[in-house]
């Protein structure tokens, strides 16, 4: 007889192998790691020796575990390192490539080699989760959390690192990248902007080839000014408006930043993005945490315009301060008077204010400073008093005139800066950026003050909280930064390679000190034009200034290229007297976006007036599906004679076409029909052109009946040509 004892051990070893299979299995199925959204997934895979990898960044698959199928699918030139495409590059141990940490251990090694250990999910609400993964050093004591917050509908993820170690005395940072991609295609075209003032966001295109592209500023302040960080990377081929794999990215940082391009030894694509790492190394003390700004992406398989669509989506949702809401139409006055006005001046402007039908004047530069007035652009800079020449009341007097005119008041600042011709810069020199033993180095002027130092926060926050405090009925702020940081130099930090960075974490301090106090009241991030807006600033402005060229021309360019990026709501555009073309085009022009105007209205012919009068009118009837709508691009500027561009709203029952000559020469015009986009081709719609000029009239019948389809099947055209140099069309739907 068998007895059933002899059975155990047979039991148990079976059950360990079981136990053991059931663990590997799962072991192999919690080593894949998926970041979803609606469209696509970001995959990292854990291998055996704990490594870390991006694996996949593409459309999504229905079955999660056919994810671990994909690498093997790819038969690429050896990698020596097995990390080439490591989720978070190491450098000083088996790394060969560029990486997205370096650092130097207390000990003076400098080596770092992370491994997996752990990661969770959390659900923040129904569109937006956070992934964590853990990883750390093979020797040291040093973590790096990786962070993935992904908001499934628009298919953006945003991701950032936080750094941190025990060891017993600081460890320097030397690289601290907020992400690091590794991306698959056969070849990847790069679209990337440059510039300079009056001249932002100007587009190239070209094939990303072997080596690293670099795109970065060390600016400190208005860093865009020659390069902003946002860009797109197409793959396979150039990218397109409708179709083809976009990628678009951003980081969320208003100081130097650096996005780095590897086209790597296995024609992968490496996207190193983050902090500039120039002049900025970082002693990190133990258990300190060293958070990284987010670096923000958007992947759409539809173009360029599904990528904007989507990131604009999540802009208004979620980051743009007020993105859902209202904007105020204004009357600014800076090319009106630049600095010479007075408080009857003013007071007459805010009478326009009223007469032009805008809800806000806007008074510019130059109403502050006593011993050191503002009367030009080269003093007074700091001393955030009103001049008593020009204001013998004070800003108060003002506010209340606005009131009693019916209308809201903002005023300028640039409390960042600091003139040399200042009180402020005699009082405090220790607070001004400056190397003490060099000539100082002006830019338009002026200097910027030490944000690092929490005594210059505290004079910033009390700038702006003052005017408020003095002026409940304040209800705007511009806020300047017309400068970048020469001759960098703290005379408040102990590590001056900390500058840069404790700049900006200073800076954000301040913003999020006001918008504690002051949520809603609309900010405007200016800064000589473009040179500074990206999304983390945004969350505490309602809208920035792409440029001082306000020539219409210069801004049908511009703002389209702004547009990939950034929502027309958040889009300041003012009609001014730059530029040749009629003042309906800069009308037009202007209402792409936030319409403001910088022009005198009391010097404007009557019939002038008139068309400003009903064009602010017409706008209150169009700005919702602008602000809100979702933004097509139909003709390009850059291809076309003429540019074309649609906002439709969410119902898809009313759209606003604008369209804009760019073309001069001869006969040059919409020949063709232009096809509209984002109708519902079930719906029936009328087109009416709007913003037409006193005393002329519109060739285009408005009674004819379109159904969705034909309009985006067949087209319309909208009539432009020399006589008629800008046309804007409100499509409404017939039921
Ligand atoms: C910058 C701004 C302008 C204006 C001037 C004032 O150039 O971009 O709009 O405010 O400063 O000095």
């Amino acid at each position: 007889m068998y007895s059933i004892y002899r059975f155990i051990p047979w039991l148990f070893r079976s059950l360990s192998v079981f136990i053991l299979l059931l663990f590997m299995v799962s072991g192999i199925q919690a080593q894949i790691i998926p970041v979803e959204t609606s469209q696509n997934a970001m995959v990292f895979q854990v291998d055996k020796s704990n490594d870390l990898k991006m694996i996949y960044f593409g459309e999504r698959l229905s079955i999660d575990s056919e994810y671990t199928y994909i690498s093997e699918q790819y038969k690429q030139a050896t990698d020596y390192t097995n990390v080439y495409n490591s989720a978070y590059t190491s450098a000083g141990s088996r790394n060969l490539l560029e990486p997205a940490i370096r650092l130097t251990h207390s000990d003076g090694n400098q080596s770092l080699d992370l491994e997996y250990v752990n990661h969770q999910t959390e659900t923040i609400d129904a569109n937006v989760s956070l992934l964590k993964v853990t990883m750390k050093d093979r020797v040291y004591p040093v973590q790096v959390e990786l962070y993935y917050q992904s908001y499934f509908n628009e298919d953006v993820i945003e991701q950032w690192a936080v750094i941190s170690h025990q060891e017993k005395k600081p460890v320097v940072l030397h690289k601290f990248a907020s992400a690091n991609l590794s991306l698959k295609g056969k070849e990847f075209y790069l679209t990337q902007y440059y510039g300079d003032w009056a001249k932002e966001m100007q587009p190239e295109e070209s094939k990303l080839t072997h080596g690293i592209k670099t795109i970065d500023s060390k600016l400190g302040t208005r860093a865009n000014l020659f390069q902003p960080s946002v860009f797109m990377v197409s793959f396979d081929q150039p990218a397109n408006e409708d179709e083809g794999t976009v990628l678009y990215g951003a980081l969320e940082w208003s100081g130097n930043f650096k996005i780095e391009m590897e086209l790597d030894p296995q024609d992968n694509l490496r996207i190193i993005a983050g902090m500039n790492d120039y002049a900025s190394e970082y002693k990190l003390p133990a258990k300190q945490k060293f958070k990284t700004p987010a670096f923000l992406h958007v992947l759409s398989q539809k173009g360029k315009g599904e990528a904007s669509r989507k990131l604009h989506t999540w802009a208004r949702n979620y980051k743009v301060l007020d993105g859902k809401g209202d904007r105020l139409t204004l009357l600014n006055n800076w090319e009106a008077t630049y600095f010479d006005f007075n408080e009857q001046k003013l007071f007459s402007l805010l009478k326009d204010t009223k007469k032009l039908g805008v809800d806000l004047f806007l008074l510019d530069d130059g109403w502050f400073g006593n011993e050191y007035p503002r009367n030009n652009d080269d003093a007074g800079l700091g001393d955030w008093q009103a001049n008593r020449k020009k204001l013998p009341n004070g800003v108060s007097s003002l506010v209340e005139e606005a009131t009693k005119n019916g209308v809201k008041f903002g005023i300028w600042v640039e409390p960042e800066m600091v003139n040399p011709e200042s009180s402020l810069y005699h009082e405090h020199p220790d607070w001004v950026i400056k190397q003490p033993r060099r000539d100082e180095h002006y830019f338009r002027n002026q200097l910027v003050l030490d944000l690092s130092n929490p005594e210059v926060q505290d004079f910033v926050f009390k700038v702006v909280d003052d005017l408020f405090v003095e002026n409940p009925d304040l209800a705007y702020i511009k806020w300047d930064c017309n400068a970048v940081i020469y001759n960098a130099y703290s005379n408040h930090l102990k590590e001056q390679t900390h500058l840069y960075i404790d700049y900006v974490r200073g800076l954000y301090n301040v913003l999020e000190r006001i918008r504690d106090k002051y949520p809603t009241v609309p900010m405007m991030l200016c800064s000589g034009g473009g040179g500074r807006v990206d999304y983390a600033a945004l969350q505490y402005f309602t809208e920035f200034w792409p440029s001082d060229n306000t020539d219409p021309l210069e801004r049908v360019f511009m703002q389209w290229e702004y547009s990939y990026f950034y929502p027309a709501i958040s889009t300041s555009n003012h009609v001014t007297d730059w530029g040749k073309q009629s003042l309906k085009y800069k009308v037009d022009v202007a209402m792409m976006g936030k319409l403001g105007f910088d022009i005198v209205i009391g010097e404007l012919p009557d019939e002038e007036l008139r068309f400003c009068q009903q064009a602010v009118e017409a706008y209150d009837k169009l700005k919702e599906t602008v602000w809100h709508g979702d933004l097509y691009r139909l003709a390009d500027p850059k291809e076309n004679d003429f540019a074309s561009l649609m906002f439709v709203n969410l119902e898809k029952s009313e759209g606003v076409v604008f369209n804009y000559l760019v073309n001069n020469r001869y006969d040059k015009k919409s020949e063709d029909p232009i096809r509209f986009k984002g109708l519902d081709t079930a719906k029936n719609y009328q087109i009416q052109e709007v913003n037409i000029y006193p005393g002329t009239s519109s060739p285009l019948n408005s009674d004819q009946v379109f159904s969705g389809e034909f309009l985006m099947k067949i087209g319309y055209n909208p009539q432009v040509h020399a006589g008629r140099k800008s046309v804007v069309l409100l499509i409404r739907e017939v039921k």
